[in-house]
C-alpha cells in the first residue's frame, strides 16, 4: 500500500491510475478506524480497480474546539488496518497540506435545506466544513465512486446535494450502519466512553428499535415523545434532538403516510460524548422489525 502525504503526490498517483483506465473508489475517513470503516473499504476494494482511503481529521467541520482536540487519533494502527483490507493507497495529509492558507471556510457551498436541520442546527458550520473537505478530496482523487456510512444519514444527503451543486461526477455509495453485538452503532467516538457509559450506550438502539413497533399503533408525535422520554431517563443520557423525517428531504413529518421513506434520526449525549444513530420507520426493513 502506498502512503501518500502530499497533494502533489496524490494528484500524480491518481493521474497514473487514470492513464491505466483504472476505476477509483474513495473512502474518506477521519481515522480511528473500526469495523464500520472496514466494511466501506472492503466494498471499495471489491467494486473498483484502485481503492484509495483518506485519513484526515478535518478541523473545519468541528464547531467545538474540545471535540477536535479529543477526537481519537490512531494513525499507525489505521494504516495497518487499511493495508490489510487491500487498499492500494492511503492519503494522510497534514492540516497545512490541505489548508496552506489556514483551516477556514473558503466559500459557501449550496447544500440545500437538508443541511439546515438537525446537525445543521446544532453544529453550525459543520456541513460547510464537510463539503469543503469532501469536495477537495473528490477534486484531488477524482473517484468514480465514494463510500459513506449510513450512521451519518444526514451527511450522505448533504454530500449528494454538494456533488450536484458543484457539478462533480461521482457515484455516492451509501453503506449500512455497522453495529456492535449489543446494537451500538460503531463510531470512532465510542472509544471516548467510560466503561459505565459504554454499558448504557446500547439503550439508544434498543429504544429506537422498540419504537418502530410502537409506531405501528401510535402517532408520529407519540412515538417521538416516547423515544425522548425513555432515553432521557437513562443515567448520564440526554437527547439533543430526535427528528422523524422524510428520508429524502430530511424535513420532519407529522403523519406516517406523509412520505414514502421515513427515518428517525437521533443525537444523544452520553456523558460528554455525543453519539448519533438512526432507524428506518417506513417502509419497514428487516433491521427495524
Ligand atoms: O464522516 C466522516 O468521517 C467525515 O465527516 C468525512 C466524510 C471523512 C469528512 O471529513
Amino acid at each position: 500500500m502506498q502512503i501518500i502525504r502530499s497533494v502533489d503526490e496524490l494528484v500524480g498517483y491518481v493521474a497514473m491510475q487514470k492513464n491505466h483506465h483504472h476505476s477509483i473508489g474513495l473512502v474518506p475517513t477521519m481515522g480511528a478506524l473500526h469495523a464500520g470503516h472496514i466494511s466501506l473499504v472492503e466494498r471499495a476494494v471489491k467494486e473498483n480497480d484502485t481503492a484509495i482511503a483518506s485519513v484526515f481529521v478535518n478541523p473545519t467541520q468541528f464547531n467545538n474546539p474540545d471535540d477536535l482536540k479529543n477526537y481519537p487519533r490512531t494513525e499507525e494502527e489505521d494504516i495497518r488496518i487499511l493495508a490489510q483490507a487491500g487498499v492500494a493507497a492511503v492519503f494522510v495529509p497534514s492540516v497545512e497540506e490541505i489548508y496552506p492558507d489556514g483551516a477556514k471556510p473558503e466559500k459557501v457551498y449550496d447544500l440545500g435545506t437538508a443541511a439546515e436541520v438537525m446537525e445543521g442546527k446544532f453544529r453550525p458550520g459543520h456541513f460547510q466544513g464537510v463539503a469543503q473537505i469532501v469536495s477537495r478530496l473528490f477534486l484531488l482523487a477524482r473517484p468514480d465512486r465514494a463510500y459513506f456510512g449510513e450512521k451519518d444519514f444526514q451527511q450522505i444527503a448533504v454530500i449528494r446535494n454538494m456533488v450536484k451543486s458543484e457539478g462533480i461526477e461521482v457515484e455516492i455509495v451509501d453503506c449500512p450502519i455497522c453495529r456492535d453485538v449489543d446494537g451500538l452503532a460503531l463510531s470512532s467516538r465510542n472509544a471516548l466512553l467510560t466503561e459505565e457509559q459504554r454499558s448504557r450506550a446500547p439503550e439508544i438502539y434498543a429504544v429506537l428499535r422498540a419504537s418502530v413497533e410502537y409506531s405501528m399503533s401510535h402517532t408520529v408525535a407519540e412515538t417521538h415523545a416516547k423515544v425522548v422520554a425513555l432515553l432521557d431517563s437513562v443515567p448520564e443520557m440526554r437527547v439533543e434532538y430526535f427528528e422523524i423525517v422524510d428520508a429524502s428531504t430530511l424535513l420532519p413529518v407529522e403523519q406516517w403516510d406523509e412520505a414514502e421513506r421515513i427515518q428517525g434520526c437521533i443525537t444523544v449525549y452520553n456523558g460528554s460524548v455525543r453519539l448519533i444513530d438512526n432507524i428506518r420507520y417506513r417502509p419497514l426493513s428487516s433491521e427495524s422489525v
